[in-house]
């Protein structure tokens, strides 16, 4: 028996990047897994098979969200992971730039899981787990907006760590370091960033999106019951917590 059969995930994100590759790991491991996405997520779908349902979703819009998670029944894991990291130079973050990054990776979260909440209470147990990023270690000068925005979202997990344990449903963060997708390459992994950043971890390597597998499947097992309210940095050891 696979670890995640007769389990539901939502995973937020899911038509490409990181998000894709969670939802083809946790359905690998036996998972039926809703996708919800505002982009056309036929690859995701393509590689997982029927045990995938798309929904076209802008996590920010609470209509939207309440539909798909009424379509979607019953689940017992959710992993907020769309999110958008623009680079824009601090000087030039206009208050629209910093409401849309903040609605996104912060407002998204919160309206998805406050959503699914009832879901995760009916099953009787659940796993939450955000993807923020190590630039709240890091700090990083070019995505201050960003930075910002996630390390709210370690803020959302801990509250809710606190707010949820009583009632079995974990919280927890997996903070990657930059890691190669598609959208990394364009922003900060461009012109060598990926390479820059690499240098500056004990495992002085590009991280892929592979690399963050084992530790999401790890968190969302039924058996981390234990585990929550934490960050757990996937970083390659840039910064030691
Ligand atoms: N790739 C990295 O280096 C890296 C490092 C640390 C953290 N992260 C975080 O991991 C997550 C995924 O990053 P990625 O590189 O895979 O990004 P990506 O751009 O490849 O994928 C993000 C997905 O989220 C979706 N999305 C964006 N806004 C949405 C909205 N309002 N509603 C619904 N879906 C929406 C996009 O359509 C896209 O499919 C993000 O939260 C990002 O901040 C990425």
């Amino acid at each position: 028996m696979a670890r995640f059969d007769g389990l539901t995930a939502v995973v937020t994100g899911s038509a490409q990047g990181l998000g894709q590759v969670f939802a083809v790991a946790l359905a690998s491991s036996g998972a039926r897994v809703a996708g919800f996405d505002m982009a056309d997520q036929g690859s995701t779908a393509a590689l997982i098979g029927p045990s995938f349902e798309p929904f076209t979703v802008d996590v920010t819009d609470p209509d939207q969200v309440l539909r798909a998670v009424a379509a979607v029944g019953e689940a017992q894991i959710l992993v907020n992971n769309a999110g958008i990291y623009p680079p824009i130079p601090f000087e030039e973050t206009s208050v629209a730039d910093l409401r849309r990054i903040l609605r996104v990776n912060v407002e998204g979260p919160f309206l998805v899981t406050q959503a699914l909440l009832p879901c995760l209470r009916r099953a009787g147990w659940g796993r939450i787990v955000n993807i923020a990023s190590a630039a709240v270690f890091a700090g990083p000068p070019d995505i201050v907006a960003y930075t910002a925005s996630k390390a709210a979202l370690i803020g959302l997990t801990r509250s809710l760590a606190t707010l949820l344990g009583p009632e079995n449903i974990t919280v927890n963060t997996i903070a990657p370091g930059l890691t190669r997708t598609d959208t990394a390459a364009r922003s900060t992994g461009a012109d060598g960033g990926f390479e820059r950043v690499a240098a500056t971890q004990r495992v002085p390597r590009v991280a892929e999106p592979s690399d963050l597998v084992s530790t999401l499947l790890y968190v969302c097992d039924p058996g981390s019951a234990f585990l929550t309210g934490q960050t757990i940095n996937v970083d390659g050891g840039a910064a030691f917590l």
